[in-house]
């Protein structure tokens, strides 16, 4: 029988990092902010504490921490980095944070920007960054996810800072001839539900001179319509998981590791149970982080790598969802 060569170029998973804030903001604590309880939180949520950065912290720090322990995981030697995507909605630098990271990594010889999203964001990266190495113009990448949601939550408000953390995750992926590691992915987005879930800008009026106004910069906090992204997130991420099962002619038995955007604990099992994957499978490190928005999925990787959960070949079924309204699945083989 005639041998079947792969003559495609595929992906390969190399490493993963992350970094998280030594700070920890507990359940206790914030019920002296707001009126809220340890059990409240916990049981409608499974999250007990989560992260804080400090005043020295933001995105690119964190970020750098992240993709330079990947990129250690990976052995790779700096200047052979291709490509670097950092998923964030809150850049330390609105024109963009991924170049700064470039630069503290010594990348010299990577072209990096950033990817907004939301809690999303890595999701959309990683697929980004496969297509770029799939489409043969780079060999090596660097995805990161890192967000700074502390800044931009509104620490009044019960129904909505106490979901949320700081934190990065990064993976570091390159292109191979050898075999495909990146089995399908799907991604959508919904506008016209856009503020269920929002970081709206200020638009303060202001004038330049006499009959010319402008709006100026800055934002407000984050305004959630729980229930509502609640519902979005238990409908929509079976479905699209469902959809990429079908059409990657894969069953969902397969799926060694379930890996979502850890937003809420019972997202998490709903989800687990509407597709029939066991709970051991989904993976979830929400009571001590919260939702750390685009880094929730590359953080959780991460973890699960370094302890030996995830091993060489496992696969992965993973769904971010959040803002825009937006969502996406991957499935894909670690190694
Ligand atoms: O990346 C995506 C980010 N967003 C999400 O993932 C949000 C998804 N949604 C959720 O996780 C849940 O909707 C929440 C955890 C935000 C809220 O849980 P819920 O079970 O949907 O609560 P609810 O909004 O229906 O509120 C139930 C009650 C209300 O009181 P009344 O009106 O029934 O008297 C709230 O005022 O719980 C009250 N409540 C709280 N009580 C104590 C809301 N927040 C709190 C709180 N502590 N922190």
């Amino acid at each position: 029988m005639e041998e079947i060569k792969f003559n495609q170029i595929g992906v390969s998973f190399k490493g993963s990092g992350s970094y998280v804030p030594d700070q920890i903001l507990t359940n206790q604590k914030i019920s002296q902010k707001v009126d809220t309880s340890d059990e409240w939180i916990k049981s409608r949520t499974g999250i007990s504490e989560r992260r804080i950065s400090n005043l020295k912290e933001n995105v690119t720090e964190m970020g750098y921490v992240a993709a330079l322990n990947a990129i250690k995981m990976a052995n790779w030697d700096i200047e052979t980095i291709d490509l670097i995507i950092l998923a964030t909605s809150t850049p330390n630098d609105l024109f963009g944070s991924a170049p700064s990271i470039q630069a503290k990594l010594g990348a010299e010889n990577a072209v990096a920007f950033d990817l907004t999203a939301a809690c999303s964001g890595f999701l959309f990266s990683l697929v980004t960054a496969t297509q770029y190495l799939k489409g043969g113009s780079f060999k090596r990448a660097i995805v990161i996810g890192a967000d700074q949601l502390s800044s931009f939550v509104d620490w009044n408000d019960r129904r909505s800072c106490i979901l949320f953390g700081d934190g990065a995750g990064a993976l570091a992926i390159e292109a191979t001839n050898l075999f495909d590691n990146f089995i399908g992915f799907d991604m959508r987005t919904d506008g016209e539900r856009g503020s269920f879930l929002n970081l709206p800008s200020k638009n303060n009026k202001d004038s330049i001179v006499d009959n010319i106004d402008f709006l100026s910069g800055g934002f407000s906090s984050i305004q959630m319509n729980g229930q509502e992204v609640y519902k979005f997130a238990v409908r929509e991420v079976p479905i699209i998981l469902e959809k990429l099962f079908r059409t990657t002619n894969f069953s969902s038995d397969k799926v060694d590791w379930l890996i979502l955007h850890q937003a809420n604990q019972r997202i998490l099992d709903s989800v687990g149970d509407r597709l029939k994957i066991s709970k051991e499978k989904i993976l979830s490190n929400l009571e001590k982080y919260g939702n750390t928005s685009a880094a929730t999925i590359p953080i959780m990787m991460d973890e699960a790598i370094r302890d030996n959960r995830i091993k060489q070949n496992d696969i992965i079924a993973s769904s971010g969802f959040g803002a825009g309204l937006s969502w996406g699945a991957a499935l894909f083989k670690w190694g």
